[in-house]
């Protein structure tokens, strides 16, 4: 290579180089830009690997040329190097930057659960009619959930398939209660009558989650012991919750039922409160079954400490997911569980 082509290559380089050093819009386009002339397979080592073979005169001269031209292209990259670092940090600030006269952000406001509403609602019916809340356990001895409420040891209601057993050391009575019921022995042992309770909450059994199953649950259940209280006054009663939590037009229908702790017992269907009673997709030719009630066993009775001879009793149990489903359109259990605010703000306000 003779002496005025490497000065005119070393010329090109570098203001190809240059140019490219100030378009270079990130870091790492400055880098390929650098190296694309200096690197070792560029244009000015190549002319500097050539030096060795000139005379002493030339190899000064082109030797300076490349000297300047490192420098040049070197010094160019630095400058846009720290020009493209502030940018950088000036983009960073410009995002942090806190206006403290703007308004802050509210967060949305929260609500009732779609369940709480319900079972509000049922528990202000039966609190306007003069029934007391009481609690009972969610954790509870078989006792009070079963046996006390004369469910037999072979019982389908007994097996394992309904009931879940918590892991508790040393104690083998004890089971997740499996129905509000639990508290009827429990009250009648608390105090004489006259009784008129309500309560409500968790309920566990072993199913398998789906759209109607879930293994927790909800209910709420009333229980009336007194003199004279017969079959007409359990329905009366159902009658008047009916009206306070469905409006004033409904009516109640009792279907023989069995559940071992009632005599007689009844499945209780309220006339649908989505058609009016017409008949609909939802209801059975206007009614919906909604409540399992009956007049208390003697054998309850009995176990609570109550005499059957000067007493009778009705109770009613009812759960609060079937019926918030029903009210509100819910197709899937699920989704009350689930705690997707998605979902849950569209009960907002709902009650
Ligand atoms: N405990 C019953 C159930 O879970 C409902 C019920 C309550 C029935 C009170 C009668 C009386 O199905």
């Amino acid at each position: 290579m003779d002496v005025a082509d490497a000065l005119r290559k070393l010329d090109e380089a570098t203001s190809r180089g240059l140019a490219a050093i100030s378009g270079a819009s990130t870091l790492d386009e400055l880098e390929e830009a650098e190296r694309s002339v200096l690197g070792r397979k560029g244009p000015v080592s190549e002319v500097q690997r050539s030096l060795g073979g000139l005379a002493d005169q030339d190899r000064r001269r082109l030797g300076l040329a490349v000297n300047e031209a490192f420098q040049k292209v070197r010094d160019a990259a630095a400058e846009r190097r720290q020009a493209l670092r502030q940018e950088a940090e000036r983009a960073v600030g410009e995002r942090d930057r806190i206006d403290v006269t703007l308004p802050g952000r509210r967060p949305p406001p929260g609500g009732l659960h779609p369940l709480t509403q319900t079972e509000r609602r049922i528990l202000e019916a039966f609190v306007g009619l003069g029934y007391r809340l009481v609690e009972g356990p969610e954790m509870e001895t078989d006792w009070y959930n079963f046996e006390s409420l004369n469910i037999p040891e072979d019982h389908p209601a007994r097996t394992e398939q309904d009931t879940l057993y918590p892991d508790v050391p040393g104690r083998t009575d004890l089971i997740l209660r499996t129905q509000t019921s639990n508290v009827q022995v429990r009250t009648m042992e608390a105090q004489e009558p006259p009784i008129y309770v309500v309560t409500l909450g968790r309920c566990y059994r072993r199913d398998v989650p789906d759209a109607t199953h879930s293994p927790v649950f909800h209910q709420i259940e009333i229980l009336a012991v007194d003199e004279g209280l017969s079959l007409a006054d359990m329905k009366g009663t159902l009658e008047a919750f009916a009206r306070a939590v469905f409006g004033p037009e409904q009516k109640v229908r009792l279907r023989p039922g069995y559940f071992p702790f009632v005599e007689p017992g009844a499945e209780v269907d309220v006339s649908c409160f989505l058609c009016g009673g017409r008949g609909c997709r939802v209801c059975d030719e206007g009614w919906i079954e909604i409540l399992g009630a009956g007049m208390v066993h003697p054998k309850v009775l009995e176990a609570g400490g109550v005499d059957p001879e000067r007493y009778t009793g009705f109770a009613a149990g009812l759960g609060i997911e079937r019926i918030t489903m029903l009210r509100n359109g819910v197709p899937d259990i699920r989704v009350f569980f689930d705690g997707d605010v998605r979902v849950l703000s569209q009960f907002a306000g709902s009650a």
